[in-house]
């Protein structure tokens, strides 16, 4: 028996990679390597000792898609990491990410069908419930989102759901996750993201490592306890094992199950920049400017459905996430390098 990951060497990809080879479980990675790099393959080694098989295909390809299947029989369950994922790139290429995500999403369950494979998990965002009436959130809130990006989220959501209609013997679970921060203790794989980073705690540590100057802080006059936007922000690792949880529970329980992956707990730009001041002994230079268009006041998840029925909860705090973030900029002042 055998996951396929797709989006495997990507950053959440990869830790969750680690996590299965160290659960004892055998993995296939798919990736186009449009956002992230092969070399990811030679540090998961590192940590676990084991390399995942990886086949370098796009699920645009259909035919490549199939053939994975194929070449691995024993490929029992998916985990569907792949896709773009930035928020503004996606309103100013929209046909791409639609084209990428949905595309790439429908490609890969016909492939799925055509090889009998009937467990996946998906890749969601709390990006669907756009801005919430109130938080804490619940997987019962309304959905509706503000960009393409959200858009192809919540439309893979709905493919899915009538797929599990279509086929009631598949199993779906849907991963909403809220803001993933940190990296493995090794300091061997993190966040790499491309040119200057869009989100908060990547460009966070570039200031911390001299390779950016400050920190923009979009705005401070949110409704939040010092005004500036809270969010949900959770260990990479933690989501990593929420996959495991999800993947074991979507061989007992048919149909489609939606849960929250966040650690229920809210913090503002400030704490963050606090946080990681006294987990590094770094100080973080930053200053007030304006909002950033699309930006939410608040945004943190009710996580007691993912406890009552994956049994996962979230196991690291902010200062653990902040010292490992920063342990993979001092590692890796690069990232993955060229
Ligand atoms: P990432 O960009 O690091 O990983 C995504 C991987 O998918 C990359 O390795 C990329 O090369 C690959 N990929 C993209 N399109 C592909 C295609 N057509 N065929 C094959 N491979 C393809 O992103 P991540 O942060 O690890 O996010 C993983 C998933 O989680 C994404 O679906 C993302 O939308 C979702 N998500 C991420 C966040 C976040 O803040 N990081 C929050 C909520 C949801
Ligand atoms: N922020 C700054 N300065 C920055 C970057 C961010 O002040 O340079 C602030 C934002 O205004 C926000 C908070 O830090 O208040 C977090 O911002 P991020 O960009 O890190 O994360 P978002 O919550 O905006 O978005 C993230 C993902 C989206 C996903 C969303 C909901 O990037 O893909 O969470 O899951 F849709």
């Amino acid at each position: 028996m055998a996951v396929l990951v797709t989006g495997g060497t990507g950053f959440i990809g990869s830790h969750t990679v680690v996590e299965l080879i160290e659960d004892g479980r055998e993995v296939v990675i798919l990736d186009n390597l449009c956002n992230s790099k092969e070399c990811v393959l030679d540090r998961i080694e590192k940590i676990t000792g084991k390399r995942p098989a990886f086949r370098k295909v796009d699920l645009l390809d259909l035919e490549g898609v199939r053939a994975v299947f194929r070449e691995f029989p024993q490929i029992d369950s998916v985990i569907h990491f792949a896709g773009l994922k930035a928020v503004g790139e996606s309103v100013a290429k929209p046909m791409l990410y639609y084209h990428n995500n949905i595309t790439g999403t429908l490609n890969l369950c016909h492939a799925m069908e055509e090889a009998g494979v009937k467990r996946i998990v998906f890749s969601s965002s709390a990006t669907v419930y756009g801005k919430p009436d109130s938080v804490p959130i619940r997987e019962d809130f309304p959905l509706r989102t503000t960009n393409p990006y959200g858009e192809t989220k919540l439309m893979i959501e709905r493919i899915l759901s009538d797929i599990t209609v279509a086929y009631p013997d598949w199993s779906v679970s849907v991963l909403r996750y809220f803001n993933p921060i940190g990296a493995h203790v090794s300091g061997h794989i993190g966040e790499d993201p491309k040119g200057i980073p869009n989100n908060l705690l990547p460009y966070i540590t570039k200031v911390a490592g001299g390779k950016l100057p400050c920190l923009s802080v979009y705005g401070n006059d949110y409704n939040t306890h010092d005004g500036t936007g809270v969010r949900d922000y959770i260990h990479v690792v933690d989501l990593a094992k929420a996959h495991l949880c999800a993947l074991d529970r979507a061989a007992k329980v048919k149909g489609i199950e939606h849960f929250n992956i966040g650690t229920g707990n809210g913090y503002s730009v400030l704490d963050i920049v606090a946080a990681y001041e006294k987990a590094t002994g770094i100080k973080i230079n930053y200053k007030i400017v304006d909002r950033r268009p699309g930006d939410i006041d608040e945004c943190y998840a009710d996580p007691a459905k993912a406890k009552e029925l994956l049994g996962w909860e979230a196991q690291y705090g902010i200062e653990r996430m902040c010292e490992d973030s920063a342990r993979w900029q001092k590692q890796n002042p690069d990232g993955y390098g060229e």
